[in-house]
């Protein structure tokens, strides 16, 4: 059966894709910890659309979880032609502070498991000469970001590799695209135990989803979501890159935890 795989389905950016993606008509495999907010979704889902919505709990930073949940597709006998590596998360203030046990769970999320399930799925793909992928990475991608250092450069690590792998994989027919979000109003601030921007510095969840969708089927390599975003880091590109950190490093600095 077609299916979609969401990593990360069961709030925010996730579960929007699951959504917007249902109406659609496309069979999902949701996928992140929280079983229960799974489960309802799935269920919701199913009923209102007319689809097929499944669901598997998994800590995707446990060892090899992106082997096992590719094992799990298989024995569902599911055809993945829709692969979306949503599921991340960052962390705000003085590197030298964190424990290296978060950082390294954040490496392994964010990237480790992104490449793992990218590997996994692209090379069947490649042999229907068709499928899609979509890397969620961040307007953080295009800078270093002083207090969010290592968030920031998984994000240049996803935007970089799925500029590459859109490039190799286009005379292939799958299509390879990061979508990089500003602030977006979701969890994603109380996981990284960080202040909440105002609501009129958000996108809301759809939004992002809705402008992902469309340039996917553009074709684009990358999109950046929201206006304001896509200037800034645009304006970003004129200005010597140590100014653009510094700058970044006061603003931060400041952008402190409750
Ligand atoms: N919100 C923003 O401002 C913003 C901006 C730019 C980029 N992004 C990116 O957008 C993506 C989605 O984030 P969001 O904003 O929607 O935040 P969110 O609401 O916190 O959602 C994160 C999702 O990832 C899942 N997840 C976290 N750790 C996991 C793990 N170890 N194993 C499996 N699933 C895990 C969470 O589910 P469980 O807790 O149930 O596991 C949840 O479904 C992330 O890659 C984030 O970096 C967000």
């Amino acid at each position: 059966m077609k299916t979609t795989l969401i990593t990360g389905a069961s709030g925010g950016i996730g579960e929007e894709f699951a959504r917007q993606l249902a109406a659609r008509g496309n069979n999902l495999l949701l996928v992140a910890r929280s079983e229960d907010r799974l489960a309802k979704l799935a269920n919701e889902l199913s009923d209102q659309h007319k689809i097929t919505a499944q669901h598997v709990a998994l800590d995707l930073t446990a060892e090899r979880a992106a082997h096992n949940l590719f094992a799990e597709t298989e024995r569902r006998e599911l055809e993945v032609d829709f692969l979306i590596n949503n599921a991340g998360f960052g962390s705000l203030g003085d590197f030298a502070s964190f424990d290296v046990e978060r950082d390294e769970q954040m490496i392994a999320l964010n990237i480790s498991v992104l490449v793992s399930l990218t590997h996994f799925y692209i090379r069947p793909m490649r042999e229907r000469r068709r499928g899609a992928i979509i890397n969620v990475a961040s307007t953080a991608a295009f800078q270093p970001v002083p207090y969010m250092a290592t968030y920031a450069a998984t994000k240049a690590f996803v935007l970089s590799f799925s500029e590459a792998l859109a490039e190799e994989n286009r005379q292939h027919g799958v299509k390879v695209m990061a979508l990089c979000p500003g602030a977006t109003d979701t969890n994603f601030f109380a996981a990284a135990e960080a202040t909440r921007p105002p609501y009129r510095m958000m996108q809301t969840p759809q939004a992002v989803v809705e402008t992902a969708l469309r340039a996917l089927e553009k074709g684009n390599s990358h999109v950046i979501s929201g206006w304001s975003n896509y200037f800034v880091t645009q304006a970003e590109r004129l200005i010597p890159r140590s100014v653009v950190t510094r700058i970044a490093g006061k603003a931060m600095r400041h952008y402190g935890k409750d």
